[in-house]
């Protein structure tokens, strides 16, 4: 059986978690559903990224410890995952004893390799916010938190080798066409890291203690990213007593990151992994970003959304189907109350819903529930039909395996138009006026079966739309709701739909909803 190993990055926890960095664990569970549905042994990974200066001020300004702070956050993560049905195998989190321990470990090896060596990290410096930064992150020459004065400082800090690695890396990407998507993301690392020259990356800090300590000289924090980027390996049980999950899952198949932190996964992640001598992940899909008509969301332009709120008023899978559908692949997707709203009533309600309705009332009105079988012989409307479902399924399996998951939806929905369309050409009320039997058969037949096929297709995005789907439409038997299954045209036999139909998706009123999104992100 084939394997499938898929991880989002561990979320930092220094506040809720808004609908942006909802986007990469939707699509990871996304990805986990869809392999489910092939047949294969799916193992998705997220978790929370819990050390760090920051953490530790958070937890100040709430009365806490850093390690109560971070249990209520990962409390908290756990539970909008859970109301977002986030299928996830394990949950990491940074402060676990099995990730420290090995994190200390791979430190060490990477010492004793001569990978990391001691040298001084010269930074600009906040000392109320005792914090470093760089020139670039300085807003107008002060501290970009509290605008105060900085100053050039040095300290004693570890580094990482890069440089050693450069060539290596850049043989790699030439050699493995696949490894990141899209594949501009690539050339973007070449172009303004890899070339110009690839600076050592400092690792520890002297600072601050929320954090694993190096235990060869333990003033040392490791700080963030041979940290954070290791919990990949360290939650399958890599350097530990039982490495049994590692030996099956890994290499990873699919890793999901956001633009911002590419650089760390598409660089530094290969290169750790080099030092330790394992295989590298397959794929590392990069996405952009869910951002606002004003740009960036941030609460001091009071344009945040959350997903908890969206999904407790209109269910979770418009929220899923809207985040899915409006992330170009190389472009942001910009949210508006005006957008999400119109998704949802043309997409989900007039196309989706209603396709759905009137199938279920037709066969009740025709054939009292009962869904007539295959004819063998479909006419030319109907063989047409059937080829142009052949056509978008393949279509979207195309996209799904370039990752560009937008465009492979948008396939799905071409093919619920087109089964639409199919209503308003075939004429059933027309059909059942003429007595013509054998006619309406077959397009109550043909409907009932793109319906199931798009009910496939979407459960892996939708999971509860596409069972209620399935339900309505009378599909119980397990072989019928199988990715495999998508293949077939004739197998539906003895199938009987629900008495009355109920829809999946009722119309906003526009105005109404609008303002009520508006609120939300005032609140
Ligand atoms: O980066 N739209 O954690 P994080 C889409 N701890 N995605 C967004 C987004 C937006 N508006 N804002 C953030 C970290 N994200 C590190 C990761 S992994 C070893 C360590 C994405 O909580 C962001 O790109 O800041 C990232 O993929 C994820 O949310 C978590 O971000
Ligand atoms: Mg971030």
């Amino acid at each position: 059986m084939n394997k499938f190993y898929v991880t989002t990055p561990i979320y930092y926890p220094s506040g809720k978690f808004h609908i942006g960095t909802a986007y990469t664990t939707v699509l990871a569970d996304s990805m986990k559903r869809l392999h489910l549905l092939k047949g294969e042994d799916a193992y998705m990974l997220t978790g929370t990224d819990e050390h760090g200066q920051k953490i530790e001020e958070k937890a100040k300004e709430q009365g806490k410890t850093p390690q109560e702070y971070v249990d209520g956050m990962a409390a908290y993560a756990k539970d909008l995952w859970a109301k977002m049905k986030i299928d996830y195998d394990d949950f990491i989190r940074t402060t676990d004893e099995r990730h420290v321990k090995v994190v200390q470990k791979i430190f060490d090896r990477f010492m004793e390799q001569g990978d990391i060596y001691k040298g001084e990290y010269e930074g600009w410096y906040c000392v109320p916010c005792e914090s470093y930064f760089t020139e670039t992150q300085l807003v107008d020459g002060k501290c970009p938190d509290c605008g105060r004065e900085v100053k050039l400082m040095k300290e004693e800090a570890y580094f990482f080798n890069m440089k050693k690695y450069a060539d290596r890396l850049l043989k790699y990407y030439e050699e493995h066409p696949d490894f990141i998507k899209p594949e501009f993301r690539k050339n973007e690392m070449i172009n303004n890291f890899i070339k110009p020259g690839l600076e050592d990356l400092c690792v520890t800090r002297t600072t601050f203690d929320w954090g694993i300590k190096v235990l060869k000289d333990p003033k040392h924090v490791i700080y963030v990213w041979v940290d954070a980027l290791t919990n990949y390996l360290t939650a399958l049980g890599y350097g530990s007593d039982d490495d049994s999950l590692f030996k099956k899952y890994w290499p990873a198949d699919l890793q999901i990151v956001g633009k911002d932190i590419a650089r760390f996964h598409l660089i530094y992640w290969p290169i750790f992994l080099m030092a330790l001598d394992l295989p590298l992940p397959k794929t590392i899909l990069v996405h952009n970003w869910v951002t606002m008509k004003d740009g960036k969301m941030s609460k001091s332009k009071g344009n945040v959304i959350y997903p908890d709120d969206l999904v407790e008023k209109y269910g979770l899978d418009s929220v899923r189907y809207f985040l899915l559908r409006e992330m170009p692949v190389t472009q942001d997707a910009i949210f508006s109350p005006e957008s999400f709203v119109e998704r949802y009533n043309f997409d989900l309600c007039n196309d989706l819903s209603n396709l759905l309705n009137r199938t279920v009332s037709m066969v009740n009105k025709y054939f009292e529930g009962n869904v007539p079988s295959y004819n063998g012989t479909p006419n030319d409307v109907d063989k047409e039909l059937e080829e142009f479902c052949v056509q978008q399924i393949d279509a979207f399996e195309k996209k799904m395996e370039n990752y560009e998951i937008a465009n492979a939806l948008q396939e799905i929905w071409t093919l619920i138009s087109r089964t639409n369309k199919y209503i308003d050409e075939t004429m059933p009320w027309s059909l059942a006026k003429e007595d013509n039997k054998e006619k309406l058969e077959s397009v109550m037949y043909h409907l009932i079966e793109n319906l199931r096929k798009i009910a496939i297709l979407i459960k892996p995005f939708m999971n509860d739309t596409a069972d209620n789907i399935l339900r309505q439409i009378g599909i119980k038997d397990k072989e019928l709701k199988t990715g495999d299954s998508l293949k077939q045209y004739d197998g539906l036999k003895d199938i009987k739909v629900i008495e009355k139909g109920e829809p999946i998706f009722m119309r906003l009123n526009p105005e109404e909803e609008v303002e009520y999104i508006k609120n939300l992100m005032k609140k």
